[in-house]
């Protein structure tokens, strides 16, 4: 981030810059950064449990009849709302005075309820805010609550329970933020019914993100993509009620239908006129885990892509039909093969392998990876125009065509906890597909991922996620130093972040130079710090110095001789430490 001095821009260009600077920084120090691991069985400590309480603050909760604390703030400051005071459109100083001033009294308020509970927060809020007690009491309670449900943990308890065979009460699955009623931990994480997802609420939040990324695309195009590739995971549609699935019903333009049960087992399109755009050609690949658990919903995502495709619609507006004609034209397939879009692994089988070959260093080509993907995802689901089921049918060739229209790749990201360097899930499955559309389509799709956790639906590219991802975390020392705290296994977390940031180099080349420059000097060229590695864990610190040569040996990473030299000195101490050790 730099801002340059042109001497030629005008004041309101440089304020425009400095403001947009400003957004930046506040965006990173917004985000819930994990100041180190769980550990099993133990409680969280009180400064992250006022972070998680902020948040948990931060977002209307209609269930206990509490409003955001944020929203309260503000409109009792005569702001009208929080919301709008984060609209970038009316950026200006006092937008970001306004902002800053909510901010400062809501952590104020969390702070004096933590130290003097409920009643001391109130009034705090009454006298420096003119917050209404009557308004903010009902935020307290559910704090309250929380921060009573965070004071115990029976995680070990569970655990002995459950390998005696006992029983352990069942709660359900999402991150505290999403739902705090996932508190207290140690219980037996339940999920959904198929039948009822995608939920109501979903179904509408579903709308606000496609049309954000559709909106996204278009801003940068110029027009809207014919198609797209979307990642569904499972657990991330337990948790939500099904916002990925809803996400997907948007784009293609066609609403659930419930039976006679309130089971959504059918489909029916929204007019063209209500929708406002084209209805956009997706591509659903689907976890194991999805497809073992939403069996009902692989058959209703198949069933809207075959409504859509039997719109007698024009093609521009609708993709799905104007492709689907396209193959059944050149090709003299029929329907069954044309329509093909919910892919998944053979049965019985799970994930993409990409993970495993990106962290052995065993492919020697990018493309191997794409290759790799639809190898293992390549198995088609659904019914056929008989009314078969499709059970995972090896569909390589219906999947190669499929991929080759798509413009761009996109996955939800849905919980607060877990981040796109955090685990090699993400890069195998979005970095997976959108490989495998490089080398079909001739040309790297534009690549997406929302937080549609935050409370304005953000749509940002994933170079934009990485680079947000490794100044929130990787490279920051509120970061590195809770892992340091956990010794050998935060070290190993380190090394995970660099090798995962570099699984985005080596799937979509999306890693930017300065990011691994950084690295090298946050944690190899820092004399302690690497004292401090490699005491604490010298495998993962090798490991570590080799992922930084290997990203400079593929070419993700330019940089001088003398950096490539200290780095391959230090890699034989190590190598030397770790033989010593052995
Ligand atoms: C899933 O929930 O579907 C999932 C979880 C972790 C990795 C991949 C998929
Ligand atoms: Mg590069």
């Amino acid at each position: 981030m730099s801002i340059e001095t042109n001497p030629n821009s005008s004041a309101e260009d440089r304020d425009r810059r400095v403001i947009e600077l400003y957004d930046q920084l506040l965006e990173i120090e917004q985000r819930l950064i994990p100041t180190g691991l769980h550990v099993f069985g133990r409680t969280s400590q009180s400064a992250e449990r006022a972070d998680l309480l902020r948040m948990v603050a931060s977002f209307d909760r209609p269930e206990a009849g509490a409003r955001a604390l944020t929203d309260l703030v503000a409109e009792s400051l005569g702001f009208s709302s929080y919301e709008r005071t984060t609209t970038p459109q009316t950026t200006s100083e006092t937008r970001l005075a306004e902002r800053e001033r909510v901010d400062e009294v809501v952590a104020a308020a969390i702070r004096e309820f933590v130290m003097a509970g409920s009643e001391a927060a109130i009034s705090f809020l009454a006298t420096n805010a003119n917050v209404e007690p009557k308004g903010s009491r009902p935020v307290f309670a559910l704090l309250t609550s929380v921060s009573e449900k965070l004071e115990v943990n029976s995680e070990l308890e569970s655990l002995v329970c459950a390998l005696r065979g006992e029983y352990i009460e069942p709660g359900p699955g999402a991150d505290i933020v999403q739902n705090p009623a996932i508190l207290p931990t140690g219980r037996n994480t339940h999920a959904v019914n198929p039948y009822s997802v995608p939920s109501e609420v979903a179904f509408m939040r579903g709308e606000a993100v496609a049309t954000s990324l559709l909106n996204r695309y278009h801003d940068e195009n110029g027009r809207y993509p014919q198609a797209m590739a979307l990642v569904l995971w499972g657990l991330d549609n337990i948790k939500t009620q099904g916002e990925g699935v809803a996400q997907a019903l948007w784009l293609l333009g066609v609403r659930p239908v419930r039976d006679s049960l309130n089971r959504a087992t059918g489909v029916e399109a929204i007019s063209l006129e209500q929708l406002g755009r084209p209805r956009i050609d997706v591509v659903m690949t689907v976890s194991g885990i999805f497809r073992d658990l939403f069996s009902p919903t692989v058959q209703l995502l198949d069933k809207a892509v075959r409504l859509v495709a039997s719109l007698q619609e024009p093609p521009d507006l609708n993709y799905v039909r104007k492709h689907v004609c396209e193959q059944i034209e050149r090709e003299s397939c029929d329907m069954d093969e044309a329509a093909v879009r919910v892919f998944s692994n053979a049965p019985g089988n799970y994930g993409t392998n990409v993970n495993f070959m990106v962290m052995d260093s065993q492919w020697d080509r990018e493309e191997t990876l794409g290759d790799l993907f639809v190898t293992r995802k390549c198995f088609a689901y659904g019914r056929d125009s008989k009314g078969q089921s499709i059970e995972g049918r090896e569909a390589r060739v219906a999947m190669d065509r499929a991929l080759a229209r798509v413009e761009a790749t996109y996955q939800n990201i849905d919980t607060f906890e877990i981040g796109i360097t955090d685990v090699d899930h993400y890069f195998e499955y979005l970095g997976g597909v959108s490989n495998a559309v490089a080398k079909r389509a001739q040309s790297r799709p534009a690549i997406y991922l929302s937080d549609s956790l935050s409370r304005d639906v953000k749509i940002r590219s994933l170079e934009e996620t990485v680079k947000l991802e490794t100044r929130a975390k990787t490279l920051n020392p509120k970061w590195y130093e809770g892992m340091l705290k956990h010794g050998f296994r935060g070290v190993a977390e380190i090394e995970n972040h660099v090798s995962n940031t570099f699984g985005w180099s080596a799937t979509a080349d999306a890693v930017d130079d300065w990011i691994y420059t950084e690295v090298a000097k946050t944690y190899v060229f820092d004399d302690s710090m690497l004292e401090r590695l490699r005491d604490l864990n010298p495998h993962s610190a090798h490991s570590l110095v080799r992922r930084l040569l290997e990203a400079n040996g593929r070419g993700y990473w330019e940089t001088d001789q003398t950096t490539l030299e200290k780095l391959r000195d230090i890699s034989r101490s190590l190598e030397d430490q770790l033989e010593g050790v052995a």
